[in-house]
């Protein structure tokens, strides 16, 4: 097969804040792809930076008393040590703050210009008087106009969902200085994505993005493109539109030009390789980009109508995953879940999230959920059980029986029948459904165990006339173990390296499955991965848990003294999540005496809940409440269907219950402390 030559990037990380799971989850998944292509002898460079400009930067830099290129400066280090630690083979790691970054943007910004594909429009937009800057939607906070909940961002109502437009809002202020702001004119540019409607149509369906992804483009391009707005006024962190004095590049127009940037500083500081090669609109090179499926807008349509607008190639494909679940529910800081690289790191080893992430992928947008138990269970049973179990079952006869030498042939059928897997198993990893991978690498590892276990080398070992036969079973067993280990290799780099040292063997690729080591010098046999421990999955989440503030105001005062449980510890207070739910249905249950049947709406999404206040509510004095539900019980099957949390109420029962309700402006989703 010929060669090919690949470049890939991971979504920028924003500067503004550290490394965690869903950074790692992609991250992970992308460093699998590029280490199996280097596997394979592909010319594969993997690329990244922080993604650092935006009003966000510069105010966290404002508030730190730095100026943003010491903020920004910082924050790589953080996320380089990051990404190093899980063994994350970026071959650069850059900033969107470059020369380099500037040169393209500026560079392709004149090409659309040249193209006639930039508008300059006037635009009335909010503006703080206070702060002297004008605001994006999500530092405007305001009345919704439709429902009129309180305190709801400029583009969006939490409460009812409805879009507006953030001069719509009723009493807005601004976020950042809480002044009220005004309307003002501005001059911005538009990149005319309009016109490229009829070309991105057809990009989308040339075989660049999966097909779910295609699908919902589609819609959209039926809904209509809009031309985008890529400048911003000054004060703002970026880079100055050439020409135009205070008038700024939009963090989105210059974030993926900084994909560009990242390699062809690459290029400049290892002079091996030729820029134009990879990105000339001829060119035979792949570029592939793993992203979010939040952020695919950008990376399917307005990114390659600028490429292609600018005389440049655009991308070979896009993968796009899901979001990242912790036990189900979204990251959360309260829950302990929103868990940063460091505080995994300080708990756990990378390689068992980098194989629980693999096994787990399939290369579709579904979202990804981290079970913790699970997790503990898959990486016990399957790296340390089945996997290093193989070399450790058989390393002990080899280095203490046979003075660590290998048997000199092999005739075990089950050798051919691991190197046979060896398209299939690319198969699955070229195409990301790594999960796929991994269940037919265990499958394996099963296979070989059974073998091992067939054969009781411990059994024959007591009778000298087998000695032959046990040295045979394990270097069989041996050889299996450095088949499975390279098929894993993309996914465990480190293990490798130590099954690496301790078979002797220069770096495994994927030529070394058509090998089998015979009359082999073998090294000692160290334990090459100690299993999970739940206490330290546990204090992680701990770690990561963002203390709940204390709350001083009336606890149950009418309740009998004689009536209070045993005392809890706080901890086991703080993993109740209590939030606003808004009841927006309430009905009765077919034959249940006590029961009504509410679906509540907490913000992120929708709840059944069975709770036994009929005698006190009629369903349709319900239906609009605020009330308390704790969000995180475990869903509970009952007879008449599955309830997905409690709502709170006080009272002894029966008719005399009062469900609590929330008022003041709290709204679905809020967090009760
Ligand atoms: O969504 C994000 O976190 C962005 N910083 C990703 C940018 S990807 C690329 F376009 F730069
Ligand atoms: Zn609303």
């Amino acid at each position: 097969m010929p060669k090919r030559r690949i470049l890939v990037t991971s979504a920028l990380p924003n500067a503004n804040g550290s490394i965690h799971l869903g950074h790692l989850m992609e991250h992970i998944q992308t460093d699998i792809w590029v280490r199996f292509q280097r596997m394979q002898g592909h010319q594969c460079i993997y690329v990244c930076a922080d993604d650092t400009h935006g009003t966000a930067t510069m105010l966290k830099a404002e508030e730190l008393g730095i100026t943003p290129e010491e903020f920004i400066t910082g924050i790589k280090l953080e996320h380089e040590r990051d990404f190093h630690d899980f063994m994350i083979s970026h071959d650069n790691y850059y900033s969107t703050h470059s020369d380099e970054n500037q040169q393209y943007s500026s560079l392709i910004y004149s090409r659309l210009k040249d193209a006639g594909q930039i508008n300059v429009k006037s635009v009335d937009q909010l503006f703080d008087p206070e702060k002297n800057m004008f605001l994006a939607d999500r530092f405007i906070v305001g009345t919704c106009p439709k429902c009129k909940t309180e305190e709801q961002y400029g583009d969006n109502c939490e409460a009812c969902s409805a879009t507006y437009n953030a001069t719509d809002l009723i009493n807005p202020v601004s976020k950042i200085s809480g002044a009220k702001p005004i309307l003002k004119k501005s001059t911005h540019f538009f990149f005319a994505l309009s016109s490229f409607s009829d070309y991105l149509r057809e990009w989308t369906r040339s075989g660049t993005l999966q097909e779910q992804v295609a699908n919902k483009l589609a819609e959209w391009l039926d809904a209509g493109l809009q031309d985008w707005d890529i400048s911003r006024d000054a004060p703002y962190f970026g880079f100055e539109i050439p020409g135009e004095p205070g008038k700024f590049f939009y963090v989105w127009l210059d974030a993926p030009i900084g994909y560009m940037a990242s390699f062809k500083n690459y290029c400049d500081r290892t002079e091996d390789l030729d820029f134009d090669d990879f990105w000339n609109i001829d060119s035979e090179c792949e570029v592939h980009h793993f992203i979010g499926k939040d952020i695919i807008n950008f990376h399917a349509l307005f990114w390659p109508a600028m490429l292609s607008a600018s005389g440049f190639r655009t991308p070979t494909k896009i993968h796009a995953h899901g979001f990242v679940t912790v036990d189900g529910l979204k990251m959360s800081k309260s829950r302990g879940t929103f868990i940063n690289a460091r505080t995994y790191l300080d708990h756990l080893n990378p390689e068992y999230l980098r194989y629980y992430f693999a096994a787990k992928l399939n290369g579709n947008v579904d979202d990804l959920d981290i079970n913790l138990d699970d997790f503990i269970q898959r990486v016990n049973s399957d790296l340390v059980g089945k996997v290093v179990n193989i070399a450790s079952r058989c390393a002990g006869f080899i280095n203490k029986q046979f003075d660590n030498q290998l048997s000199v042939q092999t005739s075990n059928p089950l050798i051919k029948e691991v190197a046979d897997q060896k398209s299939n198993i690319s198969m699955h990893y070229e195409n990301g459904d790594y999960g796929k991978a991994i269940r037919e690498i265990m499958a394996m590892a099963d296979k070989v165990n059974q073998f091992i276990a067939e054969e009781k080398p411990w059994v024959l070992i007591k009778d000298d006339g087998n000695r032959d036969k046990v040295q045979q079973v394990c270097s069989d067993g041996i050889n299996l173990f450095r088949m499975i280990i390279t098929y894993l290799k993309p996914v465990l780099p480190e293990l490798t390296k130590k099954a690496e040292a301790f078979l002797n063997v220069e770096p495994l690729d994927w030529n070394s499955l058509d090998v089998t080591l015979l009359d082999h010098h073998i090294n000692k046999f160290t334990p090459l991965m100690v299993r999970v421990d739940p206490k330290s999955v546990a204090a992680m989440i701990e770690a990561g848990r963002e203390s709940p503030e204390l709350n001083n105001g009336p606890l149950a005062k009418d309740t009998d003294p004689e009536d209070i449980a045993d005392d809890i510890e706080f901890d086991d207070f703080a993993k109740v999540d209590l939030r606003v739910a808004r009841i927006i249905n309430a009905e009765y249950v077919e034959g249940a005496d006590k029961l009504l049947k509410l679906t509540l709406d907490i913000g992120s999404g929708q709840r059944t809940v069975f709770a036994g206040i009929k005698a006190a509510y009629e369903p349709d004095q319900l239906i609009g409440k605020l009330t308390v539900m704790v969000a995180n019980l475990k869903a509970r099957k009952m007879k008449f269907g599955l309830s997905e949390g409690m709502i709170l109420a006080a009272g002894p029962g029966g008719k005399n219950i009062f469900l609590l309700e929330p008022n003041d402006g709290a709204t679905p989703g809020m967090k009760v402390t």
